[in-house]
């Protein structure tokens, strides 16, 4: 068979059905029991007292013939008295056999609730003296009609005819009668018993009801508690379980937790969605924290790309400024270098022709002097005013002297020449190709360019510069750039030179083809060198040690600059502070394009 399984709302509602099913039904029992009982007691109570109306009137009859009868003897003299006497008699004998009747009638009804006189005591009672009445007024009839037969006129008649009805009061039949009236007493009373008994049951009937309404609604309060007690354990111990798990996944943040499920109704559905509900919260934790990390990630991501981008920026601005520097330093390099090829250019003509004639002057020159020797020679004996001018001029040392001056005015147009030569090599910053030149022409006509700077000076000694020079195959670069990285290099060592006041300042310029590929030129000075924090930092743009207005910080990071990006090649700083500073150019010999 197959199990009914119920809802807790269903349960609820049948269990109070119940209940209160029991309370009216015990009500309307207890109400229908005791009106059933009231009227069967009403109805009794009628009965009886029905009954006892016939027995007393019957018992009246009986008293009222009785008396009639013995009232007879007295008025025996008055005749008309007598006879009025007599007729009552009469009528209470029809009355008697009217009532006898009647309650025999009575008698034969069948009822449902008789009691113990209606059944038996008047029936015996109704036995015992069936003929009585009648025999008792057959018995008086004879007597009346002897009585009838004498003359009551006479005493001695009336005297018997008193005799005769007294005899009838005292005979046995007449005690026999008068024990009808005797029974009927107690008959009566014990029907008043009864009667009172029937009443009491009517009363006892309605408290009868009353405890069976107050024992049913007893009984369904006790069912109605029962059941509220059930419903409250079967509600309340899965929902404080169910409690204490949501109390304890929240303050522990344990979403593992699960809830019993041991029904299959609300209840278990409830604890069955609450499970869900938990593993929901759990799987949108789970999935809230995968965001997160997926999130950070980006954020990460974003944040490192933006270091990337703030890198480039920074970079791209550095190369910016790198660039300006650049710009401004090859602007000054570029209108220094116009200046020295205008200069160059303006003194190498009128060089040129001194030079150039300078040779006739000196052809001129010897041919004037070995002429006047000659003439000397041959005319010794000159005239005293030639002679005192001779004397005045101081020919004679002009005559060596002359000569010599002549050669070192040469030297010296050599020397301007040179000078121009190294001016002119100097300005080719206007070259923006790649040209082969002779790298230690860049570095003689540089240091031409910075030779004020090595002269001794007030406060130092002259720099010497030591070339070491060895044997370099032309190179392939942007002649003027590299002049402006040697330039800026050989300034550093002199500034630094300068700032250490070392009694023997000295600068050496060593070049070497390191391989077939690539050359090499090492410059260093014997100066301060470069602590090693800040080695690091010196190609940096601005970054300088020196005074205001005296340094810019853009020499080096140009120089790197040029070396590395236009040329390809390497620019490196050694130092060991204290010794002084060596900085090696590394390019190659040709370029890649
Ligand atoms: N030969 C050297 N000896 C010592 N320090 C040097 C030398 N060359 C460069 N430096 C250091 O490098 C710094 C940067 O040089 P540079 O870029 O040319 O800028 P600036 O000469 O204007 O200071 C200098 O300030 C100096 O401190
Ligand atoms: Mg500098």
């Amino acid at each position: 068979m197959r199990k009914i399984r119920l809802g807790v709302g269903q349960r609820i509602s049948l269990g109070y059905a119940i209940a209160l099913g029991i309370a009216v039904s015990g009500t309307v029992a207890g109400f229908r029991i005791g009106h059933t009982y009231h009227q069967l007691a009403d109805e009794r109570e009628a009965f009886i007292r029905d009954e006892v109306e016939l027995l007393h009137r019957l018992q009246t009859g009986i008293l009222q013939a009785r008396t009639h009868q013995q009232q007879l003897i007295p008025l025996m003299e008055n005749r008309k008295e007598y006879q009025h006497e007599y007729a009552h008699l009469l009528h209470h004998k029809r009355e008697i056999e009217h009532f006898s009747r009647e309650l025999k009638t009575f008698i034969a009804k069948e009822s449902n609730f008789l009691g113990e006189v209606h059944s038996r005591e008047i029936p015996k009672f109704l036995q015992t003296y069936n003929n009585v009445p009648s025999l008792y007024f057959q018995e008086l009839d004879r007597r009346m009609q002897q009585i009838q037969s004498l003359n009551l006129a006479l005493p001695k008649d009336i005297e018997q005819a008193q005799k005769i009805l007294l005899e009838f009061t005292n005979s046995q039949l007449a005690l026999k009668y008068d024990g009808i009236s005797d029974d009927l007493v107690s008959i009566i009373e014990d029907c008043y018993k009864e009667a009172n008994k029937a009443e009491e049951l009517s009363e006892e009937s309605s408290s009868i009801a009353q405890k069976f309404v107050i024992g049913s609604i007893l009984l369904s309060v006790t069912i109605s508690i029962f059941l509220a007690i059930l419903t409250s354990r079967a509600i309340a111990h899965p929902i404080q379980t169910l409690t204490s798990v949501a109390r304890r996944s929240t303050q522990e943040s344990n979403f593992e937790l699960q809830v019993p499920i041991e029904r299959d109704d609300e209840i278990g559905i409830l604890a069955q969605s609450f499970n869900q509900l938990i593993a929901s919260v759990k799987q949108l934790l789970h999935q809230e924290q995968v965001t997160n990390e997926q999130l950070e990630q980006k954020v990460e991501q974003r944040t490192e790309e933006l270091k990337e981008k703030n890198l480039h920026l920074q970079n791209v601005l550095e190369e910016l400024q790198r660039t300006q520097l650049q710009i401004v330093q090859s602007e000054k390099m570029s209108a220094l270098g116009q200046m020295v090829a205008g200069v160059a250019h303006e003194i190498n003509n009128p060089v040129n022709f001194i030079h150039g004639n300078l040779t006739h002057v000196q052809e001129y020159t010897q041919n004037l002097l070995d002429f006047v020797q000659l003439y000397q020679q041959y005319c010794p004996e000159a005239i005293p005013e030639i002679l005192d001018e001779a004397e005045a001029i101081d020919l004679e040392f002009m005559q060596q002297d002359l000569p010599k001056m002549l050669d070192s005015m040469k030297v010296g147009t050599n020397r301007i020449r040179q000078i121009v030569l190294s001016l002119r090599n100097f300005s080719r910053t206007d070259e923006a190709e790649f040209k082969t030149v002779d790298i230690h022409e860049g570095i003689d006509s540089t240091l031409l360019i910075l030779q004020h700077r090595l002269k001794q000076q007030a406060e130092r000694s002259a720099i010497s510069v030591i070339k070491d020079y060895g044997n370099l195959p032309w190179v392939e670069c942007y002649p003027g750039q590299l002049n402006q990285v040697l330039m800026n290099i050989l300034a550093n060592a002199i500034d630094a030179l300068e700032e250490s006041k070392i009694p023997n300042p000295q600068i050496n310029i060593r070049t070497d083809k390191i391989d077939s590929n690539w050359v090499q030129i090492a410059i260093a000075d014997n100066g301060p060198g470069i602590p090693e924090a800040i080695q690091k930092q010196i190609f940096h743009p601005f970054f300088t040690t020196k005074a205001v207005g005296k340094g810019t910080g853009i020499g080096m990071s140009i120089s790197y600059e040029i070396v590395t990006q236009k040329h390809g090649g390497r620019l490196e700083c050694l130092s060991t502070p204290g010794k002084g500073a060596e900085f090696m150019i590394q390019i190659p010999i040709i370029q890649n394009r």
